[in-house]
């Protein structure tokens, strides 16, 4: 997770990777406290993220507690400022990396091989080893500069999701529209979910149940 809004995409994505058996390597940049602690009131500590993280995964997009029940026996936490971390190297083994949301500092960061924590850095070696690459870029406008660094990124065989939702999945609270970016993040990275309705090729099915 990088500090530009969108910490309940990033939850969304969290609960649905657990859901589907996957463990997850977590990294939190030192700006994305400063969005979840302004999105959620939840100040996330290294020394007690398992409670922090089950208290955020808990709540819905509307801030009210929900029915999430995973293991986070599966989730591993990095500091973002640790760079000895098993992420920072090629040998560490991971599937893939998703950043959500990614802040537009964070897009320039990678699509310039900064590696300034180690966030940036699990996200160069990533690339350079090949492995998928889902960018969940949050910001509007775009400007000239970030959108030089998402074609980079796209070249350099990352997947761009902007974080937009659409609204053919008959969505009707925020939290269906949080799921549609996360489940699209999820898509990218080959990773099954059940986060949406997806499109069924029929006009007006605004409803569709199946
Ligand atoms: C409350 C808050 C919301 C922010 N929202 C965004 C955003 O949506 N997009 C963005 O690119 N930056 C946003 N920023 C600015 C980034 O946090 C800032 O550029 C930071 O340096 C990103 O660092 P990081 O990429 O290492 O996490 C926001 C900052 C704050 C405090």
């Amino acid at each position: 997770m990088s500090g530009a809004s969108g910490t309940p995409y990033a939850a969304s994505v969290l609960r649905a990777l657990l859901a589907a058996g996957e463990s997850v390597d977590l990294v939190v940049s030192r700006a994305s406290r400063l969005t979840l602690l302004d999105e959620t009131g939840i100040a996330f500590r290294d020394a007690h993220w398992r409670d922090d993280l089950r208290e955020w995964l808990t709540r819905g997009a509307d801030g009210k507690p929900g029915a999430f029940d995973a293991d986070l026996e599966r989730v591993r936490y990095w500091p973002a400022g640790d760079l000895a971390a098993g992420p920072s190297s090629g040998s560490y083994p991971v599937k893939g990396m998703l950043i959500v949301p990614a802040s537009t500092a964070c897009v320039a960061g990678v699509a310039l091989g900064l590696s300034k924590d180690l966030l940036q850095r699990a996200a160069s070696v990533t690339l350079k080893e090949r492995r998928p690459l889902v960018v969940a870029v949050r910001e509007t406008p775009l400007g000239g500069q970030t959108l030089r660094h998402l074609v980079t990124l796209d070249d350099l065989g990352a997947v761009v999701v902007p974080t937009s939702p659409a609204f053919y999945a008959g969505a009707t609270h925020i939290q269906d529209l949080v799921d549609f970016v996360a489940g699209r993040v999820l898509d990218a990275a080959g990773v099954e979910h059940r986060l949406y309705r997806r499109w069924e090729g029929e006009l007006g099915g605004g409803g569709r149940t199946d």
